[in-house]
């Protein structure tokens, strides 16, 4: 099956003025690798309901060339010319709505957070699957959704090789694995394949991600972030509900010159920083026991102090959690008992009582800035 097919197969589906899809110019790249499929439409805001059918029938039209596993088709929204730059998406606002009550949550998640990290390599996904694990070890029911369009990496931290199921023709089924729901972009798009993803691409994968996939009823949703601290993260971060940030880094001054990059974003779009995480903290000679602190140990848990935000523990460079880890074993679930399982249960405890604080109203209070006659005055909302 080739791109050209696709096309071919596209010029049956029309447009709502009639238009066979593939001649509006609103077609992204089409992407074939491996009997996946994936494009987007890029559409008017005001139009995305009449195109709404129009996405689902390409959908359905590809998924019946013979060859085709999974077909993922994006309707994404753009804002005409002068309208703030943020790309929107049918299910998100389409107006740059304050952050919070307006956006729209997903149903039967209780708490979506982020674990994200200002660069790539600090070992964020490690972090991201243990956490979640060490969440569901609190009695937790926990979902993880890797979001690291650009190197999805669950399908391996988790084993994963099979493909999710379609449910009723257009919602996935989410993969379980050690308790975990889970969800990859990974699952849909070939690995060697290099995506060459567009901003409103990014955000239109992820709403389906989060919309149309079955999650069922899930105390917590982790996800796991791509890294850095760009247009498309930024975006991100402002696009999913998102109850709080857990920020990975290494102690490196490096390391955490991205990870304050990483806090200010996420204050910037108004997500809680639920605190730090220093990983690859000091190293633990497998030999002989000793320690090391190769990358000048404590620099994360000093500079969340600095920052005021909480520090939530460290993790040792240490070979059972990369051979574990990059196994599809990862510690948390095979090694329940060993002291790096205790040391993310115990980040995960201090996750969920910053979220049930959050949810009771004990965390700490927010600052609403308003304008007073001539003055601007910031008062406790408590
Ligand atoms: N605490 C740790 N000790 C040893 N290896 C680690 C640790 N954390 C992560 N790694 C390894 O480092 C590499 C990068 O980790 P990963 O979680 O994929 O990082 P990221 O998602 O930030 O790119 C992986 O091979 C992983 O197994
Ligand atoms: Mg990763």
């Amino acid at each position: 099956m080739t791109r050209d097919e696709v096309l071919a197969r596209l010029e049956g589906v029309k447009s709502p003025e009639g238009t066979p899809l593939p001649r509006t110019g609103k077609l992204s790249d089409v992407v074939v690798g491996d009997g996946k499929v994936f494009f987007s439409i890029t559409v008017d805001a005001a139009d995305v309901k009449a195109w709404e059918p129009v996405r689902q029938r390409a959908e359905e039209a590809v998924r019946a060339i013979p060859g085709v596993n999974s077909a993922l088709v994006a309707l994404t929204a753009e804002r005409k010319a002068g309208a703030p730059s943020a790309p929107s998406v049918q299910a998100a606002p389409a107006r740059a709505a304050p952050r919070g009550e307006s956006l729209q949550g997903v149903p039967g998640v209780e708490a979506i957070i982020a674990v994200a990290s200002g660069k790539g390599g600090v070992g964020k996904s490690t972090t991201a699957v243990n956490l979640a694990l060490g969440l569901s070890a609190l009695g937790l029911k926990v979902g993880i959704l890797d979001a690291d369009i650009y190197g999805p990496s669950l399908p391996k931290l988790l084993a994963i090789r099979e493909r999710p199921q379609m449910l009723g023709g257009t919602r996935l089924k989410p993969i379980t694995r050690y308790g975990l729901t889970v969800m990859s972009i990974g699952f849909l798009i070939d690995e060697e394949t290099p995506m060459i993803w567009r901003g409103p691409m990014v955000i239109s994968a992820l709403t389906q991600m989060l919309r149309e996939v079955e999650w069922g009823t899930l105390d917590v949703m982790v996800v796991d972030m791509p890294p850095g601290t760009g247009d498309a993260q930024l975006t991100m971060a402002q696009q999913v509900p998102l109850k709080g940030a857990v920020i990975v880094s290494t102690p490196q001054d490096l390391a955490l010159i991205d990870a304050r990059r990483g806090i200010a974003m996420f204050r910037r779009v108004n997500v809680p920083v639920l605190g730090v995480v220093e990983n690859m903290s000091y190293f633990l000679c497998p030999q002989c026991g000793t320690r090391s602190d190769i990358f000048a140990h404590g620099g994360a848990r000093r500079e969340a102090e600095r920052l005021g935000v909480p520090f939530l523990g460290e993790v040792p460079l240490h070979m059972t959690i990369r051979e574990k880890s990059d196994a599809g074993l990862p510690v948390v679930a095979t090694e329940p008992d060993g002291p790096h399982a205790a040391a993310y249960r115990d980040i995960a405890a201090k996750v969920r009582d910053q979220l049930v604080g959050a949810a009771t109203g004990r965390a700490a209070p927010k600052i609403v800035i308003e304008a007073q006659s001539r003055h601007l005055t910031a008062r406790r909302q408590d």
